[in-house]
């Protein structure tokens, strides 16, 4: 791997690469991790060829080769469609094992704290990033902790509880369960490796960006569509470009266009889009309002001339009813894409002729009942 230093965004000072770290203790700092002479380099020579997943960016990754060998993912396929005059290319995250494309942060940070030694692992997620984090916990033989809110689904309990996860019940809201888990971490010998804070975990899905560039060539991606709550999806694209184009493999940004649940839209809201009046129920995945990142969040947007979108029940509920249709079997979470694309188009933030990438972030499996009574009505 190139070397990496860990940097605080806030006071700019160099944490230790040696021992686990999420957030600067001083200032409450969030963290990136930046490659030293990355400008030096061409992603040519950085690419391990011979592998087509994960491994073959370990050059950019913080992480050694040896501990991604055991769950080596990556590379889903992209599906183009014409819709309305626009070529649409869909990334096919949710094909990923544990259905999200949070697998990809996920399976970094576990192979970074095995490769730190470390036996337990702290996270907060009801959802998708709770599996994912349970499923390489349990590859890796590592003691997964997560913190759920009390009244999220029988059914993801009785999932993650299969993984063999450690589950914690909070009462209250999403915020709550966070700080409950960070608290955790004070009390135990264990890892804080929560998604939101976690600069691992961008790492690994900043591979979505690297991806999407040597299958189609991110030059002529004119957007991409991101739904967006806590950031690492949003964070992870940008940081892949931002590399990429500091490699002078890319000349052209694309638009990132971030969508949010409506009622909990927090970048749109900074972004000056409101935070869309009425609560969505169904976009259950994209519910954060108070997301550490959001200072980098909104950067992200501004630097790609992107928008941000907040999407009401009845378009998610379309969306996934349309996805659905076209072969696309994603969760209502993901299905805000679609509502997304009609407004970018009609808006004429995407324009006739151009080719946008749509990431399908989380799988319909995992809640089959649910999907079947939207798409079957
Ligand atoms: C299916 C799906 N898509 C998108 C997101 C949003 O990701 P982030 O929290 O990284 O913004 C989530 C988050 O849980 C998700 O589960
Ligand atoms: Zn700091």
């Amino acid at each position: 791997m190139v070397r990496y230093d860990i940097k605080c965004l806030r006071c700019g000072e160099k944490l230790p690469v040696k021992t686990w770290v999420w957030r600067h203790d001083k200032d409450n700092g969030t963290l990136s991790i930046t490659y030293r002479g990355l400008e030096k380099h061409e992603l040519n020579e950085l690419l391990l060829k011979e592998y087509m997943d994960i491994r073959r960016y370990i050059n950019i990754l913080p992480v050694s080769l040896k501990y991604l060998n055991i769950a080596p993912i990556g590379f889903t396929p992209i599906i183009n469609k014409k819709f309305r005059g626009v070529s649409v290319f869909f990334k096919l995250d949710y094909l990923l094992p544990s259905g999200s494309f949070k697998d990809r942060g996920a399976l970094v940070s576990i192979a970074k704290a095995k490769e730190l030694r470390i036996k337990r692992i702290i996270e907060d997620s009801s959802g998708n990033a709770g599996v994912a984090f349970s499923l390489y916990s349990l590859l890796y033989n590592i003691e997964a902790n997560i913190f759920i809110p009390a009244d999220a689904p029988s059914g993801k309990k009785a999932l993650l509880k299969s993984l063999n996860a450690r589950l914690h019940e909070v009462q209250g809201s999403r915020e709550e369960v966070n700080r409950a888990a960070i608290d955790f971490e004070r009390r135990s010998r264990g890892a804080y490796v929560g998604h939101w804070w976690n600069p691992f975990f961008i790492e690994g899905v900043k591979t979505l960006a690297y991806e999407i560039h040597e299958q189609l060539g991110l030059d002529k991606v004119d957007s991409i569509i991101v739904p967006t709550s806590s950031g690492s999806l949003l964070l992870g694209v940008f940081k892949g470009i931002m590399e990429l184009k500091s490699m002078g493999e890319i000349s052209n940004i694309p638009k990132l266009i971030a969508v949010q649940a409506s009622g909990y839209a927090r970048l749109c809201y900074e972004l000056g889009y409101g935070m869309g009046a009425e609560k969505s129920k169904l976009a259950d995945g994209l519910r954060i309002v108070e997301p550490p990142r959001i200072g980098e969040m909104v950067l992200a947007v501004r630097e790609t001339k992107g928008t941000c979108y907040h999407v009401i029940d009845e378009e998610v509920t379309e969306g996934l009813k349309r996805l659905w249709s076209m072969g696309f079997l994603v969760e209502p979470t993901s299905a805000v894409v679609y509502a997304a694309l009609k407004k970018a188009i009609s808006e004429k933030v995407v324009e006739k002729g151009e080719n946008v990438v749509i990431i399908l972030t989380g799988s319909g499996a995992k809640m089959l009942d649910k999907v079947l009574s939207i798409v079957r009505t």
